[in-house]
């Protein structure tokens, strides 16, 4: 017997960023964050539980997935299996539209989509809350792409109090994320390494001190769709993730003495970008953990934004994604039965 569903997501960019954990095997973060999920790029996931299976098997854009990242979805797997009390195996298919292992957070629209397939294939209903704490387990930031628009994502202090709620929906404030990802190798440490050697980095108790600021200043930006001040805290708070991980020795990896997720391209842009505004341009820029740029502007910048990174990068290789404030996770195909 099969029992099947397929579900959708979009990735999130954090604009406060979740950097650390309170407690590595829940995901639970040291610090709240606040993102905009990102309609220009999606995951499509389909599980079909079978119970004539041995194992679990994953394909990523049609070919079998890593062993690591199998293991991911095994591991998240179980926990819906848990929930709904089933033992059978699974098929997971996922599609993506754009390049993962490069700071699009491609873990967030990955894991909000497996949590929605999963647990509608097994015919569990579990509520928006519920869904976001399981996404969470999967990929911390993945509890954010349960919904769309503007969310936040309160730290908590346990499991069933760590999750994500929307804070404005996506006609709220239309901006653009424009994402400039830049072709070449992926990240060198991932975001769990990262995660983990935060609290070893002596800048970190001084980022935590800053954050429930921060989270303010984001919070009232958007309220009032106060763009410049949305834009300079938005900058100054991937500044500081990326202090944190430039100052955050790895005991995994002894000769490396901190993690710089930055490419020369990424410095580049950045630069563009400071110089632009000296000149009066309305556009900010934001980064995760991994080489890509991340630039907010309004719509009425749009083009001119545009034109500004072709001149920059020319032929140079290099890809846009444009994104609006998107929807959150959503069933594509509702559970069917063989
Ligand atoms: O969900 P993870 O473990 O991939 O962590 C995401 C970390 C950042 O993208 C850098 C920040 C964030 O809040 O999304």
């Amino acid at each position: 017997m099969t029992q099947s569903a397929t579900a959708a997501a979009h990735p999130n960019l954090a604009l406060v960023k979740y950097w650390g954990y309170s407690e590595p095997s829940l995901n639970l973060p040291a610090n709240s964050s606040i993102s905009i999920t990102l309609s220009g790029a999606t995951t499509i996931t389909s599980v079909t539980f079978d119970s004539t299976l041995d194992d679990d098997l994953f394909t990523l854009n049609d070919s079998p997935g890593t062993a690591v990242a199998s293991r991911r979805v095994s591991a998240h797997l179980d926990r819906a299996r848990q929930l709904a009390g089933s033992v059978d195996r699974a098929h997971v298919s996922s599609t993506t539209d754009f390049p993962t292992a490069v700071g699009m957070a491609s873990s967030a629209a990955a894991f909000a989509a497996l949590s929605l397939a999963a647990t509608r294939a097994l015919r569990l209903d579990l509520s928006p809350r519920e869904l976001s704490i399981l996404a969470r387990k999967g990929s911390g930031s993945a509890c954010r792409s349960v919904f769309g628009g503007y969310v936040e994502w309160s730290k908590g202090s346990h499991d069933s109090n760590s999750f994500a709620r929307p804070l404005y929906p996506p006609q709220h404030w239309d901006l653009r994320v424009v994402t400039v990802a830049f072709g070449g190798r992926p990240k060198p440490v991932s975001s769990e390494e990262g995660h983990r050697a935060a609290v070893r980095s002596p800048l970190y108790t001084a980022r935590l001190r800053e954050l429930d600021g921060t989270l303010d200043i984001v919070r009232e930006a958007l309220h009032r769709r106060d763009f410049a001040g949305l834009g300079i805290a938005v900058e100054r708070e991937a500044l500081s993730l990326h202090a944190i991980a430039m100052t955050s020795p790895l005991v995994e990896y002894p000769w490396v003495s901190g993690i710089i997720y930055m490419e020369p391209e990424t410095i580049r842009l950045i630069r563009a970008v400071q110089d632009w505004r000296a000149q009066g341009a309305p556009v900010y820029f934001t980064l995760d953990a991994g080489p890509a740029v991340h630039l907010l502007c309004e719509p009425a910048y749009l083009h001119t934004l545009l034109e500004e990174i072709r001149a920059l990068f020319g032929l140079q290789s290099h890809q846009v994604w444009i994104s609006s404030p998107g929807r959150g996770a959503w069933e594509v195909e509702g559970p069917l039965s063989t």
